[in-house]
């Protein structure tokens, strides 16, 4: 696949392929690879001080995953969003579906992986755009690990942990301190019946400019 049709293909997926009640597990090796694709991505300082926890053992998984995470209904996630005072219909929907899925799509996924970064100055109170660029770098090796799992059939979705979210699973999972946790990432084969987003329509024509706004 040439890599404008992994861009394309790309999707946000949270329902995930079982077979025998457990997830469909991804090859290590293939693990490995999309990994590597991830290293391959610009880094702020050349260092990139990048760590993968792969957190495969179901049980060990989905212990951490309910002690962080509850489950939230249809109702309620209906709830958070008109708190939001969301009303794009697209907006919506994507959050109905997502909200209530948060618990599911970590807990069934073929693979799950927290990413950890090293952050020496504090991540939430940076004095100018620079001091976030460790942040952005884990992210330009994330979105490239997505990428080139659509390449193989492997799709996924991140998940933005809480605060006290990230403070648990640093510890459960031995993580030093100046090393911040940006997001879960969950990737797997799609379920047959795997919802897939509706896309909000973009005219380029609209967003390309020249020369000024
Ligand atoms: C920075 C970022 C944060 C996101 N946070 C979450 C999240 O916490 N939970 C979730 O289910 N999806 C999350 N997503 C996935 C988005 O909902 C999804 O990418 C978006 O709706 C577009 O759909 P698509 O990926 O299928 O194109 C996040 C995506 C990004 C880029």
């Amino acid at each position: 696949m040439d890599i404008y049709q992994a861009f394309q293909t790309r999707q946000t997926i949270r329902d995930f392929e079982q077979s025998d009640g457990n997830p469909r597990s991804l090859d290590p090796s293939l693990v490995r690879k999309l990994i590597e694709a991830g290293f391959t991505a610009p880094t702020n300082d050349h260092m990139r001080d990048w760590h993968f926890v792969i957190l495969n053992d179901l049980h060990q998984r989905r212990q951490l995953v309910s002690e962080v995470i509850k489950p939230i209904s249809r109702k309620r996630s209906e709830n958070i969003i008109d708190r939001w005072g969301l009303t794009d219909p697209l907006q919506r929907e994507m959050y109905l579906e997502g909200i209530p899925r948060q618990f599911s799509m970590l807990n069934n996924c073929g693979c799950l992986i927290l990413p950890f970064y090293r952050q020496d100055l504090p991540l939430l109170k940076p004095k100018n755009l620079s001091a976030l660029n460790y942040f952005v770098s884990i992210w330009l090796c994330i979105e490239n690990i997505f990428n080139a799992a659509s390449a193989e059939g492997v799709y996924g979705v991140v998940r933005i942990p809480a605060p006290e979210e990230s403070k648990i699973v640093k510890t459960r999972l031995n993580i030093p301190a100046n090393y911040e946790f940006p997001c879960w990432m969950a990737l797997g084969y799609p379920a047959l019946d795997a919802l897939r987003a509706r896309q909000v329509t973009i005219d380029l024509d609209t967003r390309i400019h020249q020369n000024q706004w």
